[in-house]
């Protein structure tokens, strides 16, 4: 495993790859690596010659107030990790080659990059996606791998790489969990054993909303207000939102349709802003939680259903 932390070298080595017709793929993270990351990094290996991981905390997509300084770093273990994962290249730039002084360029993805999320964190996502263009002209890659976690990140960058003509795949990877259905986060080391607890509120909420759309409940006000008292019942009192909005477009949604839908949820626990997703896609379900082994069981419900549509 090679670590590069110049911008040069690393632009120098992937146009190397490249000439070698090596098909790059790149999982670009913040560090602080936990499973979830390294589910993206070994999908990534699957269909890839060459695996680039960056490690880089951008200041761009801190707003003000956030956790910047206190984000959770720890380079030592992060390069461990990714030794031990066969990784073959490590990009760690130094933030102050990544931002000169004079630094003027930004991209913003217009519409998609103010909802959810963005209402709550003003220059989040124009910060990622001017970072996300910045790594893909020095890494090169191919592919290019996102949690779907962060599902409206990968929305935005889906639609950046497309609008913008970047030769690049973008794939999607399904977010890891928790036994209790929590999905994993550099920001849960925030949470005391206390809060960790109370966050398993989270997923069952999702859950809920999830039952009430595929039972047929179409007015989702009634659905995101069932919601949100489940959550303040259990301890959840701040709540950036619980949106059901539509897959592609984030725009929320009056009616809910059982097969197109996507269901997120924002709050804040103690010191961490936590969020999470379901996404239901031409009746296909995404990112389901799994507690005590109901995602096997939906599953299976899932396909005996498909088995009596006639699909294959
Ligand atoms: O998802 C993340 O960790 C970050 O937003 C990313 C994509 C690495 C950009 O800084």
């Amino acid at each position: 495993m090679e670590v590069i932390r110049k911008i040069k070298v690393m632009q120098e080595k992937a146009e190397d790859l490249r000439r070698k017709k090596k098909k790059i793929g790149f999982v670009p993270t913040m560090g602080y690596l936990h499973e979830g990351h390294l589910k993206i990094i070994r999908e990534a290996k699957k269909i890839s010659d060459v695996v680039v991981v960056s490690i880089f905390v951008n200041p761009t997509q801190f707003a003000k107030g956030e956790d910047y300084e206190s984000y959770p770093r720890d380079e030592k273990r992060d390069l461990e990790i990714l030794r031990k994962e066969r990784v073959n290249f490590v990009f760690m730039p130094d933030v102050r080659e990544m931002y000169s002084e004079d630094f003027k360029t930004f991209v913003e993805v217009s519409g998609l990059q103010d909802k959810l999320c963005g209402e709550f964190r003003p220059g989040h996502f124009k910060g990622v996606a001017t970072v996300v263009t910045k790594l893909f002209n020095i890494v090169k890659p191919h592919v290019a791998f996102f949690g779907l976690k962060d599902y409206q990140q990968y929305v935005i960058l889906n639609k950046m790489v497309k609008d913008l003509n970047f030769d690049i795949k973008i794939k999607p990877v399904e977010t890891v969990r928790d036994k209790d259905g929590v999905a994993l986060s550099s920001r849960n080391s925030y949470l005391s054993e206390e809060e960790r607890k109370i966050a398993g509120a989270i997923p069952k909420s999702l859950l809920l909303a999830k039952d009430l759309i595929l039972q047929g409940e179409e007015d989702a006000e009634k659905i995101k207000n069932i919601a949100k008292e489940f959550l303040i019942s259990h301890n959840i009192n701040n709540i950036d939102y619980f949106e059901i909005a539509d897959p592609d477009t984030l725009e929320p949604k009056r009616k809910c349709d059982s097969r197109n839908c996507l269901i997120a949820v924002a709050v804040r626990i103690g010191k961490a802003r936590l969020i999470d997703n379901i996404v239901i896609k031409n009746g296909k379900i995404y990112n389901l939680p799994k507690i005590d082994g109901r995602a096997e069981k939906e599953k299976e419900k899932e396909k005996e259903k498909e088995k009596k549509r006639g699909v294959n």
